[in-house]
């Protein structure tokens, strides 16, 4: 079996302002100092990202985006490019959360275009996918990430996979409190890793990492990173806090270890 190390992200959305930001990167710095076996991303809004790069860029904690645009630069008022987010010092950025295809209205076809460019340009891509509850109700949940797997990943070689990371996320999980059980949550993320197979080839699904986002927490993150292809989380409110956060990374690396 390939092994992949796990990756924990925390996805801040529209949270901290920047020197509140910089406040929880110099206490996530201390408190996970020693981490070196499990992938550390957090992902402040855009107006953190220059002074917590600052920070964090002699740790093990990368920092990524929350969105990119797919042009470099132009006339795109209120648009941030992927140059401009690999200058800032990211090393990813997140394409397709829930709350930009379904708040912002982003379409798969634009989110392929974010995916290709932030690639282009040397920025790992999370790109989340993930059916809502009505989806789940009606038994649609494989056909609907099948379709946001073949059309935001459209184009792109087994090469290129290896800056993915793959973020499954159902949308009735997200900043409910209700988690998919680790049996619900395994059986999509097997799913994914055989769509992938099918889109590039098994060497490759076999090792791009796929994380549950959903309420992951420190009670619940150990059941959940132990699945097989479960390979890490993305975190939201629970990211907030540097101790409940650096709680769900040192279970992350418990089971690495
Ligand atoms: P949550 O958010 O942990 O608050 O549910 C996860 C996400 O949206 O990435």
């Amino acid at each position: 079996m390939t092994e992949r190390r796990l990756i924990i992200g925390g996805n801040w959305k529209m949270h901290k302002t920047p020197s509140e930001g910089v406040h929880a990167a110099k206490a996530l710095r201390v408190k996970l100092i020693n981490v070196s076996t499990v992938d550390v991303v957090i992902c402040p809004p855009a107006t953190g990202l220059v002074p917590i790069h600052a920070i964090l860029r002699e740790s093990n904690i990368k920092i990524g985006a929350q969105n990119l645009y797919w042009e470099d630069e132009g006339a795109f008022t209120g648009e941030i490019s992927a140059p401009m987010l690999r200058d800032a010092g990211c090393d990813y950025v997140i394409v397709g959360h829930s709350e930009r295809r379904h708040v912002f209205g982003e379409s798969d076809d634009q989110l392929n275009k974010k995916v290709k460019k932030a690639m282009s340009a040397g920025l790992k891509v999370i790109f989340c996918v993930g059916e809502t509850l009505a989806e789940r109700n009606n038994g649609e949940m494989q056909t609907v990430v099948k379709k946001q797997i073949q059309l935001g990943l459209d184009g792109l070689t087994p090469a290129g996979s290896r800056d993915l990371v793959i973020a499954y996320e159902p949308v009735w999980a997200i900043g409910t409190g209700v988690t998919a059980s680790p049996t619900q949550a395994e059986e999509m993320h097997g799913f994914v890793r055989h769509l992938l197979a099918k889109q590039f080839d098994e060497t490759t699904a076999s090792q791009i990492q796929i994380q549950y986002g959903g309420s992951v927490k420190p009670a619940n993150a150990d059941e959940l990173l132990s699945q097989e292809n479960i390979d890490g989380a993305l975190v939201g409110g629970a990211s907030l806090d540097p101790e409940s956060f650096t709680a769900i990374v040192k279970a992350a690396e418990k089971i690495t270890n």
